[in-house]
């Protein structure tokens, strides 16, 4: 119910009730309960390319004890909102240059990266697993597995992180430890690892359009889907209360959603939130990650598809 001039918020009944911290029911701003999911997020796109000028020339802006810090978080364009790329999930770009060590840690967030630029040299070190990163690797680091950095070699290695810390903020449940001592977790293993999943591996040989669910079950907010289509081919999504983030692994794709329409390039990213309906179509052979909060809206109850 919106204000009326009889429910004036400045007459002293209701500026009482605010300083008594209630706000009635019936006066109240905006409503709380609406008939279907009206997102405040809204679709977004952000670009590696200037992504990588930013991180470059950001060499000597970063503190040498902060590298873990070399990032640029993908911050859906909405009043408010100062983090989030959508709702429950938030994208970075994040690099290592050649000798950084960014410090081990671990949190109560779910994390993982599809690797954008890499070579054996530049690494995850993930509970003690030493995993090389290579261009198109989704590597896994769930809610408290320790994990760091480093790069060995002379050349930058370039990723996109992905995380549910917007919800585990929300819902008031954050942990954060650094590693002790000198801040680098020591290797103990070179893998393999299941915390490894290299996307071409994961989709097999072929061109043909192909969904592939990774790391199912892996993260109890998190799933992950790798989306094959080959020239002109076409992935539909309807309107649902999923929120996703979409980052071409290779190729090129277009999304579209109504008043939304952006070519992705290689390391490109977008957000698609909660009812909107959505097509990726790939103008030349395209492998896409979707990174969605699938597994927490069905565990709560709150998976729904429009009719
Ligand atoms: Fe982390």
């Amino acid at each position: 119910m919106l204000l009326t001039m009889k429910e004036d918020p400045n007459s002293p009944f209701y500026s009482n009730l605010h300083a008594q911290h209630f706000s009635p029911g019936w006066a109240r701003p905006e409503p709380s309960m609406w008939a279907e999911p009206k997102p405040k997020f809204k679709p977004a796109v952000w670009r590696f390319a200037q992504a990588k000028l930013a991180l470059d020339a950001s060499h000597n802006m970063v503190p040498a004890d902060q590298t873990e810090r070399r990032n640029l978080i993908m911050v859906n364009p909405i009043e408010g909102n100062t983090y989030a790329s959508t709702r429950h999930l938030v994208a970075a770009y994040q690099c290592v240059t050649a000798g950084d060590r960014a410090r081990t840690h671990r949190h109560s967030a779910n994390a993982l990266r599809l690797v954008l630029k890499g070579k054996p040299g530049i690494a995850t070190i993930v509970n003690g697993t030493h995993i090389d990163m290579h261009p198109g690797d989704v590597l896994l680091t769930p809610g408290g597995c320790w994990h760091g950095h480093v790069n060995e070699t002379d050349e930058t290695g370039y990723w996109i992180d992905f995380l549910d810390i917007p919800f585990v903020q929300l819902s008031e449940a954050m942990f954060f430890e650094p590693y002790p001592g000198d801040g680098i977790e020591p290797v103990t293993s070179r893998g393999p690892t299941p915390m490894r999943i290299p996307s071409a591996e994961a989709l097999g040989p072929g061109r043909d359009a192909k969904v592939v669910e990774i790391a199912k079950d892996v993260m109890p907010t998190i799933a992950l889907h790798l989306i094959r289509l080959p020239k002109d081919g076409r992935h539909a999504s309807p309107k649902s209360t999923v929120n996703n983030i979409y980052a071409v692994a290779s190729g090129k794709a277009r999304i579209t959603a109504e008043g939304f329409s952006e070519t992705l390039g290689h390391g490109d990213v977008a957000a698609m939130p909660s009812w909107h309906a959505h097509a990726i179509e790939a103008p030349e052979d395209t492998v896409v990650l979707r990174v969605s909060d699938e597994p927490l809206m069905t565990k709560v109850g709150l998976l729904r598809t429009a009719d």
